[in-house]
C-alpha cells in the first residue's frame, strides 16, 4: 500500500505551508486547523514529501519517512557547481581499477533524488560495477560484432577498431551505468526527459568525486542491436533500455577547460 501522510499535532503550527506547497492541492486543514488529504486526496498523493519538506517544525511525516531522518537543506556554493559543469570532459582512457566501493555506494545513494515528472517510480539503473563484469560484456560484444555476416558502418568500424586492438565502444572502461525506463509507468513527455535528468545528475556527481564518464550512444546501439549484450545488463522485461554512461578512475587529467561555442540564448522580456 503506498505511504500516507501522518501528522504530529503537538508540533503542527497550522501554518498552512504544506497546503500551498502541495502539488496537487490535495491537503486542507481540519476543523481544527491540521492538515489532512481532501476526499480522493490520498489516492492521488504521488509521494513528493513537498509537504514534509516544507514544514517549519517537522510536524509531517510521510509512511516511514519522518522529519528526523531528512538532512537539513542546503544549496552549496554556486560558483564551484559552475566550475565542475565547466570541467567535466568526456573521459575516453580509464585506469585499470575498479570503482571504489564506498564511492558506488554513494552514486547509488544519490539516485533517488534526481527529479522525474510526476514523481514516478519509473527507473531501473543497472550499474556494470567491476572491470571483470566490463570485460564479459566486452568479450560478448566484440564476439557478435565479428561475426555478424552483414555489419553496419558502426559495426565495421567497431569490428576494425577491435582488430587494432581498440575498445571504441566502451573505451577500456571498468563500469557503466545504465537507465532504463518501466514500460507500465509511462507519464507522457517524461518518459523521454526522465533517464536523461537522471544520467545527467549521475555524471556531474560523479566527476565531483574525481571519476571520468562518457555518455556511451554506442552501447546503446548495440545493446539494442544484440539481444546477448543486452541480456548481460540484467534489466527487467517490464523495463526498456533508455541510455548509458561509462565511469572510472581517468587515466587523464585535463589542465584547463574549453572555450566552447555560445549557444544562441534569446531573453524575453
Ligand atoms: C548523448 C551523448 C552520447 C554520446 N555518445 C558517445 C559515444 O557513443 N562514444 C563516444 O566516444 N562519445 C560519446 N559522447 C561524447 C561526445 O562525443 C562528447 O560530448 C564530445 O566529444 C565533446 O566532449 P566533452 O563532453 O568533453 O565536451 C556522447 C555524448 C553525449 C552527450
Amino acid at each position: 500500500m503506498r505511504p500516507s501522510i501522518t501528522v504530529d499535532k503537538e508540533r503542527c503550527v497550522h501554518c498552512g505551508l504544506c497546503l500551498q506547497d502541495c502539488v496537487l492541492g490535495i491537503l486542507a486543514f481540519d476543523a481544527d486547523e491540521h492538515p489532512h488529504y481532501v476526499p480522493g486526496g490520498e489516492s492521488q498523493c504521488v509521494g513528493c514529501q513537498h509537504c514534509m519538506a516544507i514544514c517549519p517544525t517537522g510536524a509531517l511525516s510521510f509512511g516511514e519517512k519522518n522529519p528526523q531522518n531528512s538532512t537539513p537543506v542546503g544549496y552549496g556554493n554556486s560558483d564551484d557547481l559552475l566550475q565542475l559543469i565547466k570541467s567535466r570532459r568526456s573521459v575516453r582512457h580509464y585506469k585499470e581499477e575498479n570503482v571504489p566501493e564506498e564511492t558506488l555506494r554513494k552514486l547509488a545513494g544519490m539516485l533517488p533524488y534526481i527529479p522525474t515528472g510526476g514523481n514516478a517510480d519509473n527507473l531501473f539503473f543497472s550499474v556494470i560495477a567491476t572491470r571483470e563484469k566490463m570485460d564479459a560484456l566486452r568479450k560478448t560484444t566484440y564476439a557478435k560484432i565479428q561475426a555478424m555476416p552483414n555489419p553496419s558502418g558502426f559495426q565495421l568500424a567497431a569490428r576494425e577498431a577491435f582488430q587494432q586492438g581498440k575498445d571504441i565502444i566502451y573505451r577500456g572502461a571498468p563500469a557503466m551505468i545504465s537507465v532504463a525506463i518501466d514500460r507500465t509507468k509511462t507519464i507522457a513527455g517524461c518518459e523521454t526527459a526522465d533517464p536523461i535528468i537522471a544520467l545527467s545528475y549521475f555524471e556531474l556527481y560523479a566527476q565531483s568525486m574525481g571519476l571520468g564518464t562518457l555518455w556511451c550512444d554506442m552501447a546503446v546501439t548495440i545493446a539494442k542491436q544484440v539481444p546477448d549484450v543486452y541480456a548481460l545488463l540484467e534489466i527487467p522485461s517490464q523495463y526498456e533500455l533508455n541510455y548509458t554512461i561509462l565511469f572510472g578512475l581517468p587515466a587523464i587529467s585535463y589542465a584547463r577547460t574549453i572555450q566552447p561555442e555560445m549557444f544562441s540564448v534569446k531573453m524575453l522580456r
